[in-house]
């Protein structure tokens, strides 16, 4: 595979996320498979960012409870209650959360006390059933914003897609 490990952490976000949905997409290609789209797209954030934690919790009882999934980072806890720390709120919501400072969340559950700031997004099937949520700490204060947002909601947006359908163009990054 052509395909190396890409350096994206000093990367304007625009050009990152324009460059990481192509990686994904490219990886991904004629995959139909929730597992390896997780992985891949754990492991392709992960190492690109260089993140503290980057990875899934899924949806095993609808309306209680998460599970961990593919993920990338030291151990996350593995099961979250709809409701609890930020994950089970974005689940319970089905809106993206970002935490400029976990300290300052009420509830937020700590996995690594390295992890400073945390976006979840939520993760729908092409049903509009929430399958889970996809998860990013960083050791940087404020390290998220309306940008990682909407690229990170356009990468998600594969497993809404009909089978094998990829990333939407018209849900990439915008900027
Ligand atoms: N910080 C998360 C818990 C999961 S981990 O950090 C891997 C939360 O409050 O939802």
């Amino acid at each position: 595979m052509a395909e190396t490990t890409l350096d994206l952490a000093g990367v304007a976000k625009p050009e990152a996320y324009a460059e990481l949905v192509r990686q994904i997409d490219v990886v991904l290609e004629g995959i139909d498979d929730r597992i390896a789209a997780m992985a891949t797209i754990s492991s392709s954030i992960h190492s690109a960012m260089s993140y503290l934690w980057t990875g899934f919790y899924r949806v095993v009882i609808p309306g209680k409870l998460l599970r961990v999934g593919p993920y990338q980072g030291t151990l996350g806890c593995l099961e979250i209650e709809f409701g609890r720390g930020v994950c089970g709120t974005a689940a319970a919501t089905g809106k993206t959360v970002i935490v400029d400072d976990v300290s300052a969340f009420p509830g937020h559950i700590t996995c690594d006390p390295r992890s400073r700031s945390e976006i979840v997004v939520p993760v729908f099937d092409p049903k509009g059933e929430l399958l889970g949520v996809f998860d990013i700490d960083s050791d940087r204060l404020g390290a998220f914003d309306a940008q990682d947002r909407e690229g990170l909601e356009a990468i998600v947006s594969w497993f809404s897609r009909p089978a094998s359908g990829g990333i939407a163009p018209a849900a990439t990054f915008t900027g």
